[in-house]
């Protein structure tokens, strides 16, 4: 895998798991675009101190205007879009009943429209160009539902992204741009803050559900990500990868 002369985007690339995908192409020879709502230009700055070519812009993705600016953005910058990550995403928590609407919206305009109006973004130039390669981040919560923590609206999202990524697969499929979404299991960022490992109850059940009986580290989802980028996974399109060491098997 390579991808010098590559320019790739994520959306929440500041931190965590994006910011894991933003290490390992840079470490594979590739331009970065980090765009998230706070910490994109230190985290750009981080990698160009390591010698990486990056660059980092503040993006809320349930703006469509900006996200459209932004994408607009970077193929005037750089002539092409290569990949696009479309990670940025945050967890509720809480119980269905308890769930309000603003709490429903908030998530959905995040997980789900920010994907949509981001992915579209994206497509627009991908499909023009003839090439292109589109990751969306979903979850093991999009495909089973989890366990202890409760958070309806994040699964719901997780699983709405992932059948994105099936349709706009298949609708672009002869365009040459190939749309596959990602699984990650309980992976240690700071997301898994607010869903629950600060108590040892929690993470118990996780590592139980855990066939490895471990939780995962962002570079190990990063990988997966950078094979769906590059041109290796030419046969794979339209899929949900997981990449949760067999949680969903479990
Ligand atoms: N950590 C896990 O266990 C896990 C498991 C399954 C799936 N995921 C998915 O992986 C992805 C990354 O999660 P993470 O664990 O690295 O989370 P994280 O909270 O560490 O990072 C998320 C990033 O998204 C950014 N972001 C949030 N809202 C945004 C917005 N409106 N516009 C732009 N940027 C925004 C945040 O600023 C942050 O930098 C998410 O899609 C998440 O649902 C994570």
């Amino acid at each position: 895998m390579e991808f010098s002369g590559k320019t790739i985007a994520i959306t929440g690339g500041a931190r965590g798991i994006g910011n894991a995908i933003a290490h390992t192409i840079c470490r594979l020879g590739g331009h970065v675009v980090i765009a998230d709502l706070s910490g994109a230009a230190e985290a750009a700055a981080a990698l160009q101190a390591e010698g990486y070519s990056a660059e980092g812009h503040v993006v809320d993705v349930t703006k469509s205007d900006v996200v459209d600016a932004f994408i607009d953005g970077v193929v005037q910058a750089r002539g092409a879009i290569d990949g696009f990550v479309a990670n940025a995403a945050y967890a509720n928590s809480n119980a269905m009943l308890d769930h309000s609407d603003d709490e429903w919206r908030g998530v959905m305009s995040v997980n789900l429209d920010g994907v949509f109006y981001s992915v579209r973004a994206a497509g627009r130039h991908m499909t023009k160009a003839g090439a292109g390669a589109i990751v969306i981040i979903s979850s093991i919560a999009g495909v089973k539902a989890v366990r202890p923590e409760l958070h309806a609206a994040y699964d719901v999202s997780k699983a709405a992204v992932a059948h994105m990524a099936r349709v706009v697969g298949v609708e672009w499929a002869k365009t040459g741009v190939r749309v596959n979404a990602v699984g990650p299991g309980y992976t240690e960022t700071e997301m898994l803050k607010s869903v629950g490992i600060e108590h040892p109850e929690v993470v118990e059940k996780w590592l139980e559900d855990m066939p490895s009986g471990a939780l995962l580290q962002p570079p190990e989802v990063a990988n997966v990500v950078a094979f769906l980028l590059s041109p290796l996974s030419s046969a794979i399109n339209g899929q949900l990868v997981m990449a949760d060491g067999g949680y969903s098997s479990f």
